[in-house]
């Protein structure tokens, strides 16, 4: 029989993917996920916007097409939703030193409320004012129509007017101006195999440092 030895670190460990849409933030997070658990961490998937009820008018709202609420407003919901989600999920995550593996953080509020025309500096100060620094942040860069591309594929439905895609644009252009030092940008137009080899060779270097056998 084959055992799993497993590892705790000694501190947690917040990591995050980031990303436009379609660029593979759940699927590669999902597998890195599965990755670590494979070698004997104590890792968890968490995801914004949550499932909570500030998370559910993220979602209706999004679904919905934005009529009826301003950019400002739409940023104060993003922002609700992630206090609640870090002092639920995150924080007691963080204590009980697990990796904490998160699908979308404050960087992606920078970037699409940013696109909105909310001054990204501010989004960025408003959430850095409550919201812990993730350890490691995963962006995964593609061009904007490879992404629509890829969701068009999965749904097989009709793909998203051009307008989104000038948005989207917008979106990446701000992801791209973010050069914190725990920003590790990823090449996302490659293979699946190819991504999640480059990822779990850079999260098990930095969990090495923090890890004992038990
Ligand atoms: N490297 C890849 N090559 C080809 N297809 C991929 C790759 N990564 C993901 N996909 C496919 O592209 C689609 C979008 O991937 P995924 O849902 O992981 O993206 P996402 O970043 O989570 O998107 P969203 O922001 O919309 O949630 C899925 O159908 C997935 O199987
Ligand atoms: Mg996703």
């Amino acid at each position: 029989m084959h055992l799993i030895k497993l590892k705790r670190l000694q501190r947690g460990f917040f990591i995050v993917f980031e990303g436009l849409d379609g660029s593979g933030k759940t699927t590669q997070a999902f597998l890195l996920k599965e990755f670590l658990v494979k070698k004997g961490y104590d890792a968890i998937l968490l995801r914004e916007p949550t499932e909570g009820p500030w998370g559910g008018e993220i979602k209706e709202l999004l679904s919905n097409g934005r009529k009826e609420i301003s950019p400002q407003e739409e940023l104060n919901l993003f922002i609700e939703d992630r206090k609640d989600n870090i002092n639920k999920n995150v924080l007691p995550a963080m204590r009980d030193n697990k990796v904490i593996i998160q699908d979308r953080y404050y960087f992606s509020t920078i970037a699409y409320q940013g696109a909105l025309g909310v001054e990204p500096q501010q989004i960025r100060a408003m959430n850095e004012a409550f919201a812990l620094k993730p350890d490691l942040v995963f962006y995964l860069e593609i061009r904007p129509e490879l992404g629509l591309k890829r969701i068009e594929a999965g749904r097989k439905g009709k793909r998203d007017a051009f307008e989104k895609e000038h948005y989207l644009s917008k979106v990446k252009e701000i992801f791209d101006s973010c050069n914190d030092p725990f920003i590790k940008k990823i090449n996302g137009s490659r293979s699946l195999d190819s991504i999640q080899k480059n990822i779990n060779e850079i999260t098990i270097e930095k969990l090495s440092l923090l890890t004992a056998n038990i």
